[in-house]
C-alpha cells in the first residue's frame, strides 16, 4: 500500500511537471487528486487494513496530498506567468507608430470664394439676402427694366418653368425683392445659383453669381469703383489693377465691365487672360431710376450702385481651374485640392 502511495505521487509529480497548460494541470489534479481520482480510489481500500495501519496510512496519503497540491500550486504559479508573458509579447502596442490616416473634410471651391467675397464686403458694412430660384417674370425682368421683348429672355437663354414663372438667370432679381422690404439705406450681397441655357467648358447650365447693392444719399460712379477695386485687391493681392469699361445693363445707367489685370502674367499677357493682360469680372453701375419707380423707393433722395459677377470664374482664376465642369463633378482628387 505505502508503494502504491509514492507510485501515484511520483506520477502526479511527473504529471504536474510535464503540464503545459492550466488546463492540463487542471486535468492531472482532477485525475489524482479529485473525488473520484487516483488517491480516492486507494482510500476506499482503507477498510482491508488493519487497526493500526489505518490511520498511519491515512496520514501518509494526505502528505502525500499536500505534498501534491504543494506543488501543483507552484506549477498554476508559474504557468499563469508563462501565460501572461506569452499575452504580454503577442498583445503588445506600439504606442509611437503613426494612427491610421483619417480622411478630411474641406470645403467645395465654390463655396470657400463665396465666403472670402462676403468676408471682405462685410468689412465695407455689406450683409447676405437670399432671394428664391424660382422667380416671377416681373422680379427676374421687368422690374429690373428687362422689356417683354430684351434679347436675354429668349427662349434659349431662360429656363422657363411655366408663362409667368422662370428659374433666375441672374441674382439681380434680389435687388427688387430687398429694394420692396427694406428701407435705405441698404449694402447688401446676394450669392447663389442661377441659370441658363448653355454648356461648354466655360459655361454651365446651372451656376452661381453674387450680386452687390447699395443704396444711400449721392452715390456716385467714384464710390463703385472704389468698392470693386477694393475688393478685387483683397481677394487678388495689392498688386492688382482695376478697368472699367463702358457697357449696357437695363437696370443701370451709367453702367460699366469691370476687368482686373490677369492674375496670372501680372498684365504682360498670357494664354490664361487670352493675351490682352486683363480679365472680365463683372457688370457693374449706378441703379437705374426705372428700378426705384418699380419699387417705390424716392428718387433722387436714394441712389445707388449694383454689381454682379459670376462666382465659377471667379475661384477658376483664383485657383486656375480651366475647366467649369469639374465643379459638379465631385471628384475627390479635385475637391482634395482646396
Ligand atoms: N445681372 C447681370 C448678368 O447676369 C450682371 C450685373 C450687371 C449685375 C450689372 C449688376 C449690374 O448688379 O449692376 O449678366
Amino acid at each position: 500500500m505505502n508503494a502504491d502511495i509514492q507510485s501515484i505521487q511520483d506520477e502526479a509529480t511527473n504529471a504536474f511537471e510535464k503540464a503545459q497548460s492550466i488546463k492540463e494541470l487542471y486535468d492531472y489534479k482532477v485525475k489524482y487528486l479529485g473525488k473520484n481520482g487516483s488517491f480516492s480510489a486507494i482510500m476506499r481500500n482503507m477498510g482491508k487494513l488493519s487497526k493500526e495501519d489505518k490511520p498511519k496510512f491515512g496520514k501518509m496519503v494526505n502528505e502525500a496530498k499536500n505534498k501534491l497540491d504543494e506543488i501543483y500550486a507552484k506549477k498554476e504559479e508559474s504557468l499563469k506567468e508563462k501565460a501572461l508573458e506569452e499575452r504580454l509579447s503577442s498583445e503588445w502596442l506600439d504606442l509611437s507608430l503613426p494612427g491610421p490616416k483619417r480622411f478630411k473634410g474641406s470645403g467645395h471651391p465654390l463655396t470657400m470664394v463665396t465666403r472670402e467675397i462676403v468676408d471682405i464686403l462685410s468689412r465695407l458694412g455689406f450683409s447676405v439676402r437670399l432671394g428664391p430660384l424660382i422667380e416671377k417674370d416681373r422680379y427676374n425682368f421687368e422690374a429690373l427694366n428687362i422689356p417683354a421683348d430684351h434679347p436675354s429672355r429668349d427662349m434659349q437663354d431662360t429656363f422657363y418653368v411655366d408663362d409667368t414663372h422662370v428659374l433666375r438667370t441672374h441674382t439681380s432679381p434680389v435687388q427688387i425683392h430687398v429694394l420692396e422690404s427694406e428701407k435705405p439705406p441698404i449694402r447688401v450681397l446676394a450669392p447663389g445659383a442661377v441659370f441658363r441655357c448653355d454648356s461648354d467648358t466655360t459655361h454651365s447650365p446651372n451656376f452661381h453669381q453674387i450680386e452687390g447693392l447699395l443704396i444711400d444719399h449721392k452715390v456716385s460712379m467714384g464710390d463703385l469703383k472704389g468698392t470693386i477695386g477694393y475688393f478685387m485687391r483683397e481677394l487678388f493681392g495689392k498688386k492688382t489693377k482695376i478697368r472699367f469699361r463702358p457697357s449696357f445693363f437695363p437696370f443701370t445707367e451709367p453702367s460699366a465691365e469691370f476687368d482686373c489685370s490677369c492674375t496670372k502674367c501680372q498684365g504682360k499677357g498670357c494664354n490664361l487672360c487670352g493675351h490682352t493682360g486683363w480679365m472680365e469680372m463683372g457688370g457693374c453701375g449706378i441703379v437705374h431710376p426705372k428700378v426705384f419707380e418699380q419699387t417705390g423707393v424716392e428718387y433722387p433722395k436714394w441712389q445707388g450702385f449694383a454689381f454682379g459677377f459670376g462666382i465659377e470664374r471667379m475661384a477658376m482664376i483664383k485657383y486656375g481651374i480651366t475647366d467649369i465642369r469639374l465643379f459638379v463633378d465631385n471628384d475627390i482628387r479635385f475637391l482634395e485640392q482646396f
